[in-house]
């Protein structure tokens, strides 16, 4: 990985800023991490560790150069641009919805399915929706033990998830309240402070948003399964960082819940906490920059057959989105 050359497409974003962040951490030195943001943030200056690196235009970068490009600046730049990234020999990790159910794309969990990568010829590879990769990373184990067959699931999502504007929104409609004074909603369709809101994205289709259908068909991709019945409901809630995730499962076999805490805590990137008798269970802010997901509140359903309900936690900006990519990066390097 140390000698590896990245270009970070959306680097003053809050995905972005988290990629820099790991990318230091694990150790890439500055001079191969070039950061591309949109023409008003050229020569900008982001936090590189002990440094820092000046914030380049997409269109002043030869592409030829660098080993992976690593996409979040949103789905118009990805569609646009990732395709030339990609024939020019880089290897491109997209982390917008654009690619991810085309056919050629795959759509990777590194601890789930980076073995589908031998199944295609791509040199796009997408990173997940943030809700469905926390969600995915707890059902796998369950999935391979007890066969999952259906999932309802309601998420509970923080502001970061729309980027920096959804944090600064929630931000400065929590100061105009606290003021006694009105707000007015800008990027979300309602008052996010104070208040939850039962849509994420646009609405696909007068039933399900977009964010919806994402969870309930990357889920089949992910897992590989097509015939899984799910159904989903995304919610923004007034949280700065962390996904939390509701999640009622039915399977194939009989659910033993002793089995289900050994075989969740056995699989790489999932803890749990969960011991209601001391109030112990995940929560966004105790989940906030650290890597792993968090299962709480398992439990198997009174009368449903073979079902059980548990809450997953997770830093969306980071296993959600900016580590599961870096992750996708380190395998491959690994693998060569
Ligand atoms: P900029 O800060 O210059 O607008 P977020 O999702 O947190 O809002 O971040 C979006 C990221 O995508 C930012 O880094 C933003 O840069 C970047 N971006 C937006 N439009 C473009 C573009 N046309 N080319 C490159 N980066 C872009």
């Amino acid at each position: 990985m140390k000698n590896k050359k990245i270009l970070v497409v959306g680097a003053t974003g809050r995905v972005g800023r988290e990629m820099l962040s790991i990318l230091s951490e694990v150790g890439l030195p500055a001079q191969n991490v070039v950061p591309v943001a949109s023409e008003r943030s050229i020569g900008k200056s982001l936090p590189y560790g002990r440094t820092a690196l000046e914030v380049r235009s997409i269109n002043s970068v030869n592409f030829s150069d660098y080993d992976y490009a690593l996409f979040s600046a949103g789905s118009a730049v990805s569609a646009k641009y990732a395709p030339k990234v990609a024939e020019s020999g880089c290897i491109v990790v997209d982390n917008t919805s654009f690619f991810r159910m085309k056919e050629d794309v795959p759509l990777i969990v590194p601890e789930i399915n980076f073995d589908a990568l031998e199944r295609y010829n791509s040199r796009i590879i997408s990173n997940p929706n943030c809700s469905t990769i926390q969600m995915v990373m707890a059902l796998k184990p369950l999935h391979d033990t007890f066969g999952l067959k259906e999932v309802v699931v309601s998420t509970y999502q923080a502001t970061s998830g729309a980027g920096q504007k959804g944090v600064d929104e929630l931000m400065e409609q929590t100061e105009l309240v606290l003021h006694g004074k009105s707000t007015t909603a800008h990027h979300f369709k309602r008052q996010i402070a104070f208040n939850v809101i039962p849509q994420i994205d646009e609405f696909a289709n007068s039933a399900y948003t977009k964010e919806e259908l994402k969870m309930m068909n990357e889920t089949k991709k992910i897992l590989n399964k097509s015939d899984i019945i799910i159904t989903a409901t995304c919610v923004r809630v007034p949280v700065i960082v962390g996904h939390a995730v509701s999640v009622f499962a039915r399977f194939e076999k009989p659910v033993d819940i002793q089995l289900a805490h050994q075989v969740l805590s056995d699989f790489s990137g999932v803890k749990i906490i969960d011991n209601p008798g001391q109030y112990e269970y995940a929560t966004p802010i105790d989940c906030a920059s650290k890597n792993d997901v968090y299962v709480s509140r398992i439990r198997k359903h009174p009368d449903a057959e073979n079902a059980m309900s548990f809450w997953c936690v997770a830093d969306n900006v980071r296993k959600g989105a900016a580590l599961n990519a870096i992750q996708i990066v380190q395998r491959l390097v690994a693998q060569q």
